[in-house]
């Protein structure tokens, strides 16, 4: 019997620290050695050419969710299918709470869509739309101990909006379990306002999604949040981050020594909100539709500068994805009345990694090893899965993207596989793309062709988030 059951050969392996040409032997689904020669194998796979990087982690996935009266195109199935082909061997979907429904029965829901259906690992961030003393007393402190560490909670959005006190106490939740709070950061009242006055205009069409969220109201949300964090002495992430003025927000936290984590998206770097133009709703404006929206090409310098600077530690998918055409899709009925109606969210997980390594890496903006932190690794130390998960380390689970630096395709929607109809990213040129993916040692991906199943995926219950702990100073907590 040979010493690994497989051996990855000839490759330049990255991580967040290194680049290195080594080979790695795997065993029993762990990394085992990593060496200069590992020819002891059961299986041998020749990665010479390639890049070997730990597995993608996308820690912002919507999954199996509904909306708006739409149905999503992705479950877990071809959800995962689509990550999985996308580079990613582990992604963090959430788990909503409907507002007065039990946060723990909402987990179990989501875990009947799950378990067993996910070709990939996953865990669950929890959606808190209804805290009441039960959820935020007994629920919330027992599922952190059930190993689902974070919860998101919203400033928008007429069923999920938090007010001020709401926020106040989740937060305050979140220090006392030292969880991690992920907020999405966009002013209610002020979209309303817009909203309104947009419709009164008779300004209904996809375009004006991202005339009634400029970025002013992202800018203003960001900073009552982190105003609130500082208050409740509570690190927080605000997660998909579109432009210039929230970053400017984050980094201005940072640089009071809060401890406020920033994350963006595929989209801010790659499209803008005149991809939302059409004169009606039946042109292709709505299958931009996200929020917050795309903003401006000066925006995505902005972004860049956040990325390279490490205002954001993670760089998600925000996958979201809805069917555009028929009835249940992006072109409901309703969605033709308003842009207001249009569901929010677009498909963006399998192109996650190629598009940042394409713009980034490829186009000398960011390293290799700031490619593997920014997909992989900071997911895993954010959300409690390291060091199992994002690194290459001996023991970590042997989750593993093989990658073409030099490929150049242009995506398209016959590539996805996505459940949705369309890619927002038609025609989109990018250089490097995923060639195999291990799953814990499993060959799960080859090179267009997925070789894993729905029973592959392990829940992954996560541990604390050692960033999620309080510096030990504020306003609410001193003598
Ligand atoms: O438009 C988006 N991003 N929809 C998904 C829900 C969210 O806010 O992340
Ligand atoms: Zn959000
Ligand atoms: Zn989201």
């Amino acid at each position: 019997m040979a010493t690994y059951d497989l051996a990855i050969r000839g490759g330049t392996v990255v991580t967040a620290a290194d680049v290195t040409r080594c080979d790695i032997g795997i065993k029993d689904g762990l990394v085992a050695v990593l060496a200069g020669a590992v020819t002891d194998a059961d299986t041998v796979v020749d990665a010479s050419g390639l890049l070997v990087m730990p597995g993608g982690i996308d820690s912002h996935v919507h999954l199996a969710q509904k909306a708006y009266g739409a149905q999503m195109a992705d479950g877990f199935e071809t959800g995962s299918r689509s990550a999985v082909a996308g580079g990613n061997t582990t992604i963090i979907p959430f788990a909503i709470q409907p507002k007065g429904a039990s946060l723990r029965e909402s987990v179990k829901a989501y875990h009947k869509e799950a378990d067993g259906q996910c070709l990939v690992d996953y865990g669950f961030h929890l959606i808190v739309t209804d805290p009441s003393p039960t959820v935020l007393g007994q629920e919330l402190p027992a599922l952190v101990a059930d190993g689902y560490s974070s919860f998101k909670v919203f400033m928008t959005y007429d069923d999920m909006v938090l007010n001020d006190r709401e926020l106040l106490e989740v937060f305050d939740c979140a220090r006392r379990e030292k969880a991690l709070v992920m907020v999405h950061c966009e002013g209610y009242d002020a979209i309303r306002f817009m909203t309104e006055r947009l419709e009164a205009a008779g300004k209904t069409a996809p375009y004006y999604h991202a005339v009634s969220r400029p970025q002013i109201v992202e800018r203003e949300a960001a900073h009552r949040a982190i105003s609130h964090s500082e208050l409740i002495d509570v690190p927080i992430m605000i997660v998909h981050v579109s432009g210039r003025e929230a970053m400017e927000q984050i980094r201005w936290a940072q640089q009071r020594g809060l401890k406020v984590y920033g994350e963006t998206c595929t989209q801010y770097i790659s499209l803008t909100a005149d991809d939302l133009k059409g004169l009606n709703m039946d042109e292709s404006g709505g299958k931009y539709v996200c929020s917050p929206p795309p903003r401006t090409r000066a925006d995505w310098d902005a972004i860049w500068e956040g990325i390279q600077t490490g205002v954001f530690q993670t760089f998600s998918s925000d996958h979201c994805p809805y069917f555009y055409e028929g009835d249940v899709g992006k072109l409901n009925p309703k969605a033709r009345t308003s842009f207001k109606w249009v569901p929010n969210g677009i498909p963006g997980v399998e192109v996650r990694m190629p598009i940042l390594f394409s713009e980034g890496v490829a186009k000398g903006r960011i390293t290799l090893e700031q490619f593997v932190a920014l997909t992989s690794t900071n997911h895993a130390k954010m959300y409690g899965l390291y060091p199992r998960k994002g690194s290459l380390a001996i023991g970590a689970d042997a989750d593993i993207v093989l990658w073409d630096p030099n490929r150049k395709v242009t995506i398209s929607q016959a590539l996805m596989h996505h459940g949705s109809d369309y890619t927002p990213w038609e025609g989109f040129e990018v250089t490097g793309w995923p060639v195999g993916t291990f799953l814990r040692g499993k060959h799960v991906y080859d090179d267009g062709k997925i070789l894993g199943g729905p029973t592959d995926g392990q829940f992954l219950p996560r541990g604390l988030s050692p960033y999620a702990k309080p510096r030990g100073t504020g306003p609410a907590y001193e003598g």
